[in-house]
């Protein structure tokens, strides 16, 4: 484990961020603040906002109000969201899907090598040089020159994860990473998201994988229709709620 010293200050802060969805609110006026080098577990039922959380602070989904701060970045939503904010927004973001969304067509190494030409404007052998060093680190250096689909689901995950890592974000989003894979491949990308954490990557993670939870994440929240209904370091919440749909929601998946 890390010791995390707990005075960092926010690198995320989010306050009263709301989403509705034509009449329906997603999100509740949610308030969240994550420290640099913080890992926060979001669970909840399924329905109670969770990617639309994650979405919203990326701007994959704009939110409806609320104020974002993200590293340097502020943004009020419906207010000064340009264009040009949202891009600076999401310059420190990555974000990893339950569905890996790779190039069929590339090989592994052009899938994290092309989004840095992209995006940041590097050079084809400095892009993947970068994609050779992040392979290796979440231990595929020798997938390297094939196609995405000769690699297993875990394989292709943690492939995303490089890529996402090839932007230098400085924190990650997770929605669900291991929720698609068998759980023997399941481990194998958490066990990248532990080293991940331990190197000191500020990360916001939605699962059920409580055992990940519970030895990884220092915070974790959960939601219910659209709030947070409670918070706090991570064994302890899980292992100890205090409201009734906490308990009946932490049941529910220890019987899974
Ligand atoms: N694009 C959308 N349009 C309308 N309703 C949506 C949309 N996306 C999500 N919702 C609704 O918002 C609520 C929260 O969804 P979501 O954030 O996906 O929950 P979770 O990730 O916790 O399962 C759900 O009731 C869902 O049906
Ligand atoms: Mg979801």
């Amino acid at each position: 484990m890390t010791v995390k010293t707990g005075n960092e200050r926010p690198i995320i802060r989010l306050e009263k961020l709301s989403k509705d969805y034509g009449d329906f609110r997603a999100l509740h006026g949610v308030d969240l603040e994550v420290r640099k080098g913080e890992v926060l577990a979001i669970i909840g039922p399924s329905g109670s906002g969770k990617s639309t959380l994650l979405r919203c602070v990326n701007y994959i989904e704009p939110p409806t109000s609320g104020t974002l701060h993200i590293a340097d970045v502020t943004v009020r939503a419906g207010v000064d969201d340009t264009t040009r904010k949202i891009r600076a927004l999401r310059a420190n973001l990555g974000m990893v899907f339950q569905s890996f969304n790779l190039f069929p067509h590339i090989s592994v190494l052009r899938n994290v090598a092309l989004p840095q030409e992209r995006v940041l404007g590097r050079s084809r052998a400095e892009a993947e040089e970068v994609a050779r060093t992040l392979l290796g680190r979440v231990g595929l250096a020798n997938k390297a020159d094939q196609f995405p689909v000769r690699c297993s689901g875990g394989q292709q995950q943690r492939i995303a994860i490089a890529r996402a890592l090839a932007l230098g974000p400085k924190v990650m989003l997770f929605d669900e990473p291991t929720s698609a894979l068998d759980p023997e491949l399941g481990l194998e990308v958490l066990s990248v998201m532990r080293e991940l954490a331990e190197s000191g990557m500020t990360m916001l993670v939605v699962t059920h994988e409580m055992g990940f939870a519970e030895n990884v994440s220092d915070h974790a929240l959960i939601m219910a229709e659209g709030r947070i209904i409670e918070e706090g370091p991570s064994r302890e919440l899980i292992r100890n709620p205090q409201t009734e749909r906490a308990r009946q929601f932490l049941r529910a998946v220890n019987e899974r």
